[in-house]
């Protein structure tokens, strides 16, 4: 089956400047989007998701931040070096983001049928009758019950579930192409996460939006998610079909993020099996920037960064372990079987997909 690559994201580096110095958020990362596809973006607090969000969105305006190298290639074509307000057309109308938290995206002061009425008129020219019979469907297809009422209501007035299905609604009202969620259940509680996670997944399959879902817990990605973005201190550590990288996962860094998924009835302790904190961006180890935490660490690690090696069947990872088995796969030509040579007697799934 041939899949077309809605988003291609090529070496993008976006760095702070600060009076401080440089931030480098995001360096060197590489992925892509399948349409069609929903790919989850997980890594701990300060990896750099939200703000390759923000360069996705062309969001950094009014920051100190700024894309210094790379493409973003939507649709085929590099939207980095467009001007602002061909940005704001595509984040308009094809690229759709929501946010953690909705109330500091809502405005408090409209209500909350008015704004979403705005962002229909605003995109496509609807008349304030046409807007409101819109607004109104958007908001029963998310599930929300008394839509009238709520029409009327300013944002504090909703619950946290109800001002998310809102802001879905908003990101929905124009048909996007691609969807960003950044972490938008994190703040709710586990019942109401459920209820938007299912919302998102029956309108990807109604709409056929290419959904992108940031989120720390692999938990979340196991359950709406195709693909998985495993980011680690700005980079890419592994990534791959999200079946593949819970069967297989090649990234001690993965692998002790999986551990810490809390089992059915049972507490966890945030990461508790991944010891240490991430490093401070200004002091970043010379070597591969997990090295410092890693059980499974050799000496190269500390001294040379590996490559994100590639294991077949669109997985890779960016860890010396699997040099052995990336070139196994690059001999055998079709990545459908290697040993990444840890002792686990790993292979790669391969699930059938060429690149
Ligand atoms: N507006 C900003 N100014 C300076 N540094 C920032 C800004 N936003 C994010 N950063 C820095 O970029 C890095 C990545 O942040 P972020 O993308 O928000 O992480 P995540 O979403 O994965 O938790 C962090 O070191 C953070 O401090
Ligand atoms: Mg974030």
């Amino acid at each position: 089956m041939e899949t077309k690559n809605i988003l291609e994201v090529k070496n993008l580096c976006t760095y702070f400047f600060m009076d401080s110095g440089v931030v480098k958020a995001v360096d060197g990362l590489d992925f892509v989007l399948e349409e069609g596809s929903t790919l989850g973006i997980v890594g701990e607090s300060g990896s750099g998701k939200s703000v390759t969000s923000l360069a996705i969105m062309g969001l950094l305006k009014g920051t100190t931040g700024k894309v210094v190298e790379g493409e973003i290639l939507f649709d085929g074509r590099d939207i980095v070096p467009l001007s602002e307000e061909e940005r704001r057309r595509i984040r308009g109308n094809e690229i759709a983001m929501i946010f953690q938290e909705p109330m500091t995206s809502l405005n408090p002061v409209i209500k909350t049928g008015e704004q979403i009425m705005e962002v229909i008129r605003l995109h496509q020219g609807a008349s304030r009758e046409e807007a409101k019979e819109r607004a109104i469907q958007l908001l029963k297809d998310t599930g929300l019950p008394r839509v009238e009422s709520m029409f009327d209501e300013y944002p504090f007035q909703l619950s946290g579930g109800q001002r998310q299905r809102v802001m879905i609604a908003m990101a929905l009202a124009c048909n996007p192409k691609i969807l960003i969620a950044d972490e938008p259940t994190t703040a709710l509680d586990v019942t109401i996460q459920a209820q938007i996670l299912d919302l998102m997944q029956r309108l990807k399959d109604k709409v056929g939006t290419s959904i992108i879902f940031i989120t720390h817990s692999l938990g979340v990605v196991a359950e709406v998610c195709d693909h998985v973005l495993v980011m680690y201190c700005s980079r890419s550590v592994e990534m791959g079909e999200v079946k593949t990288i819970f069967k297989n996962p090649a990234h001690p860094y993965t692998r002790g993020l999986l551990a810490s998924i809390p089992k059915l009835g049972e507490h966890v302790e945030a990461l508790e099996s991944i010891p240490g904190n991430v490093p401070n961006p200004k002091f970043m180890p010379k070597g591969c920037k997990f090295a410092p935490r890693c059980k499974e660490a050799i000496e190269k690690c500390s001294q040379m960064e590996p490559p994100l090696f590639d294991l077949g069947g669109g997985h890779k990872c960016r860890c010396w372990l699997c040099e052995k088995e990336a070139a196994d796969v690059r001999s055998s030509g079709d990545g459908a079987h290697g040993d990444c040579g840890d002792g686990g007697g790993r292979t790669s799934a391969g699930g059938g997909v060429n690149e």
